[in-house]
């Protein structure tokens, strides 16, 4: 179990931090919470206003390929794939190799990427549709933070249920190291249910029986 930023060749979007998110009133917060039109392809204020594939995920795939020395004829699980487009990455630069997705989104499964038709599912994260022991290796980015903490639990019980190889996975949550970037946080929060130091996202890896690598998605000013 590592901490290891998967993440760092993805440009970062540049948001204006200085204010309380203006968006972030209790009727739009439903909204996202629902993922699904209005969240990828609304306006901004509910979620990413327009989530459109422009190969941004193409070194990060890269990186994922390297760092876990997939080969082509392994099976790969991105869970929380929205529209799929880490899933295309991976065989993009990985040909031969197995990728899947899930969501819970039926808009992003049914607006996904035409190299991916089929190999997304609509499900919950806590509930994967897969025997045991299904996938070589399995990421999850941005997702299991929209849990409570029971459910980011059984989520991360179920990668591991679902893997072959314990230690190839990885997940990326919402976190913050000092109490100024929580205070940001929770100006900006949409969908999170469940964030904190690493601290006690590492005590839930432990309780998880997680092994695999992590990293963390900080809000900085
Ligand atoms: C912030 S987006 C991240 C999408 C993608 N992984 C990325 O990094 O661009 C969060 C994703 O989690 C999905 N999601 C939310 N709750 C989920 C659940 N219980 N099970 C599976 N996916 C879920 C949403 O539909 C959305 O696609």
């Amino acid at each position: 179990m590592a901490e290891v930023n998967l993440l760092a060749r993805l440009p970062q979007t540049k948001r204006n931090l200085q204010q309380r998110h203006e968006g972030q009133t209790a009727e739009n917060i439903a909204t996202a919470c629902e993922f699904g039109q209005a969240y990828f392809d609304g306006p901004r204020e509910v979620g990413y206003g327009g989530y459109r594939y422009d190969g941004r995920w193409i070194p990060i795939a890269e990186d994922i390929v390297r760092h876990f020395g997939l080969q082509a004829g392994q099976r790969v699980l991105d869970v929380g794939c929205a529209k799929g487009f880490l899933v295309k990455d991976l065989m993009k630069v990985c040909p031969g190799l197995d990728v899947y997705g899930l969501d819970i989104s039926e808009y992003a499964i049914t607006h996904c990427e035409g190299e991916v038709v089929g190999r997304l599912h609509v499900g919950s994260a806590d509930r994967l549709p897969f025997p045991d022991g299904t996938f070589d290796a399995l990421i999850s980015i941005n997702t299991l933070h929209n849990f409570e903490r029971a459910g980011a639990l059984r989520a991360l019980r179920e990668l591991v249920r679902v893997s072959q190889a314990r230690r190839k996975m990885f997940v990326q949550v919402d976190a913050y190291h000092t109490p100024a970037q929580r205070e940001l946080f929770m100006n900006w929060v949409l969908t999170a249910k469940y964030h904190d130091y690493p601290k006690g996202w590492i005590q839930l890896f432990k309780e998880a029986g997680y092994e695999g690598d992590y990293y963390w998605t900080v809000l900085e000013q």
